[in-house]
């Protein structure tokens, strides 16, 4: 399962990635307009921080099909290879993504709250299909169940479509999806450091250390092998 940041907060992005092995960054207008800054200038600072490698999804605005495919133009020549347009998987999308799919356009259908939507994205040509965890979870629907229905469907119809379940409130969420097996996830930072984040874990660490400086002999291997 590829695991991608969903946040536009570039000090918390430079963080994530010096430590983490993600695969990218996801963005949406949403959680650009939290960054409270130029869009196009916040975009350029994380695709310097990731790396041209790594994936960058980047969402159209408008909601005609048109609109969606000037700005998928745009976005691409503007953000290099890797990439990826989410285009809302609504009819108007539906016709973006099969248009994009000709000119060579990577594309991501997303505010996926149903497999039906998944389903006619896929078919579309996008690449991805964006599942909205949490927002399902939050209409009384079972979102983990959703995105699992979604990657049966893809598997069962040998779409190339990937998942990229998305909206996550905790990291047991993520984790019932990587042990399922799904292509791609993206979560918030917090979301991503809790998956790690454990007082049993910082002590055994703490432990070890402390063991090793009670021998006498020095702090590290390093120490004692210089000397
Ligand atoms: O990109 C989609 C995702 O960011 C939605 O997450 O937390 O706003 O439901 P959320």
């Amino acid at each position: 399962m590829k695991l991608l940041i969903d946040d536009a907060n570039v000090e918390k992005i430079r963080k994530l990635v010096a430590e983490y092995p993600v695969d990218g960054v996801t963005t949406n207008p949403s959680i650009l307009a939290k960054a409270k800054r130029n869009p196009i200038e916040t975009l350029h600072e994380i695709r310097e921080i990731i790396g041209q490698d790594a994936l960058l999804f980047v969402q159209a605005v408008p909601t005609d099909t048109e609109g969606m495919i000037k700005d998928a133009k745009a976005i691409t020549k503007e953000f290099g290879q890797n990439t990826i347009v989410k285009i809302p998987s609504i009819p108007a999308g539906f016709a973006a993504i099969r248009e994009l799919k000709k000119m060579g356009i990577h594309t991501c259908g997303t505010v996926v709250y149903t497999p039906m939507q998944a389903y006619l994205v896929a078919k579309a040509g996008a690449d991805y299909v964006a599942p909205y965890v949490n927002r399902i979870d939050n209409m009384g629907y079972d979102g983990v169940g959703v995105v699992k229905e979604i990657q049966n469907i893809l598997t069962n119809n040998h779409m190339d479509t990937e998942v990229l379940a998305a909206s996550f409130k905790n990291s047991m969420q993520v984790l019932s999806l990587c042990e399922y097996g799904v292509g791609a996830a993206t979560a918030a930072p917090d979301v991503i450091e809790a998956l790690v984040k454990n007082a049993a874990i910082d002590q055994a660490v703490d432990t070890f250390v402390d063991d090793f400086k009670k021998l006498g002999y020095g702090d590290s291997m390093a120490e004692i092998l210089d000397k």
